[in-house]
């Protein structure tokens, strides 16, 4: 009998009360950063994010997202076999952030780990837990992506600190006989590393290194809409299917004129894309599962209707998942 995964319930999580453009440029002036709502708005599209407290964490917000997903799903948390976790921004260096989401939702016994693959993780995640539930390793998935990039920001560089916000999304993917995940490709160039990196680590008990997310923004905008492109192509003829045919396009949510220009350059019109970077900012691995969950909730994305989900950003890593739904 032929075995493939479908998604049967999203959700998401956001910490706190958003914070706005003009709220961010009072906190940084205090810091001797100058910015403003013009710049941001103009350049990125980006007009509020959220920002964790203090000890909220990338697995409470992953489990927070989870639990939705599962209720969405009418689903038990011990009926889940799989938990796979994007994240570039874990609780701990272990353990991984899928088994604290796992203890959080008081289900032991099934498999649990963690994808570093940074703004691609989900793409990365989904597509990893999809050949395991075809492969008969698992049956009924949670794929989180869940970040907490405020903790990498650094505060006095202003082209990177107005761009990232914290949150998580998660969806439920479960096996069955019809498809739900067409296809999906993967891509990394780790010659690119360095475009968009934070390179610190832990040794000896003492940071070494850069803590703090670096990035050549103009490099990362040319490569994100190159690479974008391809992979789109190259996912849904891996369907055999047609841009044409795609309903909704959720590309990672950087920025809004890397949206723009990548669908542009696909042919598919704004209104078939789905932009939350308004709304949330850059949330890197959670970005694709919040706007997925935002546009399921709305009720735009509908039964039957086909999703492109891409995902790009720093290792360098790439990918694409073509979704019915
Ligand atoms: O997940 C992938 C993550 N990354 C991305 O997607 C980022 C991709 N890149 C981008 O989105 C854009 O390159 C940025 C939004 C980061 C920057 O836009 P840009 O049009 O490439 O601006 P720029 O770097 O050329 O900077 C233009 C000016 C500079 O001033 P000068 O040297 O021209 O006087 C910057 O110092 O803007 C200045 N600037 C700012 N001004 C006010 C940089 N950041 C800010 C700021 N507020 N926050």
């Amino acid at each position: 009998m032929n075995r493939f995964s479908r998604i049967v319930g999203t959700g998401s999580a956001l910490p706190g009360e958003p914070v706005s453009n003009d709220d961010l440029v009072e906190r940084l002036a205090k810091l001797g950063v100058e910015t403003s709502d013009e710049w941001i708005v103009t350049r990125t599209g980006i007009r509020q994010r959220h920002f964790a407290a203090p000890g909220v964490t990338s697995s409470q917000l992953g489990a927070e997202a989870a639990r939705k997903a599962l209720s969405a799903a009418g689903m038990e948390a011990s009926e889940i076999d799989l938990i796979v976790v994007a994240t570039s921004t874990p609780d701990h260096v272990f353990p991984s952030t899928a088994c604290l989401v796992q203890k959080a939702l008081d289900a032991p016994g099934g498999a649990a780990f963690d994808v570093h693959a940074v703004c691609t993780g989900f793409v990365y995640a989904l597509a990893s837990a999809d050949a395991m539930i075809r492969a008969g390793i698992a049956n009924r998935a949670l794929v989180i992506g869940a970040e907490v990039f405020s903790r990498i920001l650094d505060w006095k560089d202003r082209s990177t600190c107005v761009l990232f916000g914290d949150g998580a999304g998660a969806v439920v993917l479960a096996a069955d006989t019809r498809p739900g995940v067409l296809a999906a490709r993967l891509h990394a160039d780790g010659r690119q590393g360095d475009v968009l990196c934070a390179t610190g680590t832990i040794s000896g008990g003492e940071v070494v290194g850069n803590p703090f997310l670096t990035m050549n923004g103009k490099a990362v905008f040319r490569l994100a809409v190159a690479v974008l492109d391809a992979v789109s192509r190259e996912t849904v003829a891996a369907a055999g299917m047609t841009l044409e045919q795609v309903d909704w396009l959720i590309p990672h949510q950087a920025n809004v004129r890397i949206l723009d220009a990548s669908a542009k350059r696909m042919g598919i019109p704004s209104e078939r894309v789905v932009v939350t970077v308004d709304q949330h900012a850059n949330t890197s691995a959670a970005s694709v599962p919040l706007a997925f969950d935002r546009a399921t909730r709305d009720g735009r994305i509908k039964s039957g209707q086909h999703v492109l989900l891409e995902g790009v950003g720093g290792g360098f890593t790439w990918g694409a998942a073509l979704v019915r739904i």
